[in-house]
């Protein structure tokens, strides 16, 4: 089989930065509720004509530079996002456009903040099954852009953002086994509503916003990590104590806090974007694994374990040795 590996990695966010003072003046809410129940202290929201599209270039612009990659070679582009500029095209095809990739095959995955572990686990098959050679993995999404403002229980929580990965054939792989699941049975906790007025006759609420059972996501979010982490850590013949770092999507501080506590991880070993950047959804695992080897926290050889989940509900999950 042949072995990929992720060799390559880039983030982006857009200028204008959003601090949880700015809340106060929309809705009855304060920096130290905002702090002590979310972690967040700042977020970045795309201006008016900014949208996902461009956070993907910037994040890519930005692995290009840092790790002198190059592009004209990958032969697969997959973006995650549930906030794509528009449904078609897709987010894949402007960035083959624009970074100008004439050899890729290009589309878009959709799993909310479980979407980007999806992409490097359908990166990892591909590779694996000799179709593929270089694969361009990229996380991102504007939830600013489908924000209920007026609600204080989720406008808080959200920025927008862009990560990206490059996964390639190599004879040393590093990407290790994957998991995936889901409970569909789960969806009308945490949706954007579309065409259809109901999910399995219950109704929507139909304002393209995002609108979550926040306490059930929660839950479902520590029991589901805690329990699948273990099984990941198995699955690569590993304990939980022989990984280095530990990369969950970043919805909640208190969620994490509340992981580490089931499974007695420690919580200094975890890298996320959730206090800097808010819940950048697809973003946020790679945007935390950036800045996590950016400032030399994580070395070559160390085992990091990256974990998804989000809206469908739906989760995805692999370890990687840097
Ligand atoms: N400011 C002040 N008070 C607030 C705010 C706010 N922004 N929001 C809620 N409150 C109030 C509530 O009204 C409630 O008041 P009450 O007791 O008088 O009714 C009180 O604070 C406590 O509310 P809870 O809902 O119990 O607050 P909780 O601690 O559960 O935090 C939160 C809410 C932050 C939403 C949390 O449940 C959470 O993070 N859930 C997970 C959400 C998530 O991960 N969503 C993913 C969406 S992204 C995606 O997948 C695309």
């Amino acid at each position: 089989m042949n072995q990929a590996r992720l060799s390559a990695i880039g983030m982006a966010v857009p200028e204008k930065q959003v601090v949880n003072s700015f809340y106060e003046t929309l809705i009855d809410t304060t920096d130290e509720w905002i702090q002590s129940r979310t972690g967040i202290k700042t977020r970045y929201h795309t201006e008016q004509d900014e949208f996902t599209s461009h956070l993907c270039v910037k994040a890519v612009q930005d692995m290009v530079e840092r790790f002198q990659v190059t592009l004209d070679d990958v032969d697969m582009i997959i973006v995650s996002t549930v906030t794509p500029d528009q449904p078609m095209p897709s987010m894949a095809c402007q960035v083959q456009h624009r970074l100008n990739m004439p050899r890729a095959g290009a589309f878009d995955a959709y799993a909310a903040c479980a979407g980007f572990s999806y992409g490097v686990v359908l990166a990892k098959g591909l590779i694996a099954a000799g179709t593929h050679q270089k694969v361009l993995v990229i996380g991102a999404d504007t939830l600013s852009k489908v924000t209920d403002f007026s609600d204080r229980t989720s406008c808080v929580l959200f920025g927008d953002g862009a990560g990206a990965v490059l996964i390639e054939a190599s004879e040393t792989g590093n990407i290790g086994d994957c998991i995936t699941g889901a409970n569909g049975e789960s969806g009308p906790d945490l949706y954007i509503s579309g065409f259809a007025e109901t999910i399995d006759g219950q109704p929507l609420k139909m304002n393209r916003t995002i609108v979550q059972n926040g306490k059930k996501v929660f839950k479902w979010a520590v029991t589901k990590v805690a329990e699948q982490m273990r099984v990941l850590a198995e699955k690569n013949g590993l304990s939980l104590d022989q990984i280095d770092w530990f990369v969950p999507h970043s919805a909640n501080l208190r969620i994490i806090e509340a992981i580490c506590n089931e499974t007695g991880f420690p919580v200094e070993k975890v890298l996320e974007s959730i206090v800097d950047y808010g819940n950048t959804s697809s973003a946020s695992i790679p945007i935390a694994l950036s800045n996590g080897i950016q400032s030399g926290k994580v070395k070559k050889g160390d085992k990091v374990m990256l974990l998804g989940f989000g809206g469908g509900l739906a989760f995805a999950g692999t370890v990687m040795e840097w």
